[in-house]
């Protein structure tokens, strides 16, 4: 046998184990844009709870056609990196709206949020800077770290504002301190304690990053995100973000923060200096869903009433949804077969919602995540939680929380 075929083999292994476990995933194919109610293949119309389309942008006719008239006008892509080959105007524009709507003197944006967390991770730290990670941080900033390779870092409980003093103290002697968080975790739903981080971060000179992929158009009263929410528009001192969740749900991320920090990463970040920069197309979708958004900060309002109604229904059916002010509702089921087996059950009545077991959550701590979308009906919300209590009595309630 080669080395290819031995390889193939083991990761047949690998697969096979995984079916076993029942921790496989399925992948769905759509036939239709994303939105509340989808056309799946082999599967017809159904009602989707696992997009993180918040404000229904997607497919929005205006986010279509900025984005097809950038590729009209533009072509497909820049060809090449940014500083070879040049960018485009649709950059420039999103670039400097990001900023103003966040309150920061300047972005940049990269392909992806996950590039967005490598490249500001790796470019501001060197052997005198440490970096205090929320342990519930997202894996792309857990990953950055690994690849940053700042002299220390510190990795506090989750929202542990008591642990994380205690590490700014203890390293108090370091010349960058780095504290970075994600805005609204992606798993809990719940949202970084950001008044007292920006105090800590204050009394012992630390530079806060927020990573607010889930927070943008989301929290706050005009979508601005988690700090908004808190009142602290403007006093977050670098934000990260994504493109492809609430701004049209294309691609793309973005460091927003100073005019400097932005001009060095785009001097020497290195996906900056060895990836393409976005596409066009999804520059001109992103920017006219921020025009959307500041346009009608309804959509915001009415994603918060969603969201309220859902868990009322959840918890009026007996489920006890992850407490949290954000779209995202987790539901805990137990073991991650369960968590499968529950959304399986759904799928199977025209309701799709993730399952979520380890590795991405702990052990023993699976969960349905539903997220909410500003572009849902009253009576879309009612038929997904009858839908997941039919589907829970159905798999049986031998694992974790159940309601019957
Ligand atoms: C908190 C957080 N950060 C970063 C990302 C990565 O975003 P992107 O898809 O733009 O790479 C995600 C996506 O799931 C996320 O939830």
């Amino acid at each position: 046998m080669t080395a290819a075929e031995r390889l193939t083999v083991e990761l047949g292994d690998e697969l096979n184990e995984m079916a076993s476990r029942g921790t496989l995933k399925d992948l769905r194919v759509y036939e239709s844009p994303q939105g509340p109610e989808v056309r799946l293949r082999g599967l017809g119309e159904v009602l989707v709870l696992s997009s993180n389309d918040y404000l229904g942008m997607a497919a929005n006719p205006r986010v279509i056609e900025a984005g097809v008239e950038a590729l009209r006008t533009y072509g497909a892509g820049t060809a090449s990196v940014r500083f070879i080959c040049g960018l485009f105007e649709p950059h420039i524009e999103l670039e400097r709206d990001l900023a103003d709507f966040l309150g920061t003197g300047a972005s940049l944006t990269y392909v992806s949020c996950w590039t967005a967390n490598h490249a500001i991770l790796d470019a501001l730290s060197d052997q005198e800077t440490h970096i205090f990670s929320d342990e519930l941080n997202h894996a792309s900033i857990i990953d950055a770290m690994k690849l940053a390779r700042p002299g220390g870092k510190s990795i506090y409980p989750h929202s542990d504002m008591e642990a994380l003093e205690a590490a700014l103290i203890e390293h108090a002697g370091v010349k960058r301190k780095l504290v970075v968080t994600d805005g609204v975790f992606s798993m809990e739903g719940d949202l970084a304690p950001l008044p007292r981080m920006v105090e800590l971060c204050e009394e012992h000179d630390a530079v806060l990053i927020v990573d607010d992929s889930h927070g943008l158009g989301v929290m706050g009263e005009t979508g601005r995100g988690t700090a908004e929410h808190f009142g602290l528009h403007g006093r977050v001192d670098i934000i990260t973000g994504t493109l492809g969740k609430a701004l049209g749900g294309g691609a793309g991320g973005f460091v927003a923060g100073s005019e400097e920090l932005c001009e060095v990463l785009e001097q020497r970040s290195r996906p900056q200096l060895f990836s393409n920069g976005l596409p066009p197309t999804v520059a001109g979708s992103a920017r006219q869903a921020l025009i959307e958004l500041r346009e009608h900060p309804e959509l915001v309002a009415r994603l918060r009433e969603n969201t309220a109604t859902y868990r009322r229904l959840l918890t009026e059916a007996g489920f006890d949804p992850i407490p949290g002010d954000s779209a995202i509702v987790p539901v805990l089921v137990g073991e991650t077969a369960r968590a499968i087996e529950i959304s399986r059950a759904m799928l199977e009545d025209g309701v799709f919602v993730t399952g979520f077991g380890y590795p991405v959550v702990p052990e023993g701590t699976a969960r349905i995540r539903s997220q909410i979308s500003a572009a849902m009906e009253n009576g879309q919300l009612e038929r997904a939680v009858a839908t997941m209590l039919s589907a829970t009595q159905r798999v049986g309630s031998a694992v974790g929380p159940s309601p019957i």
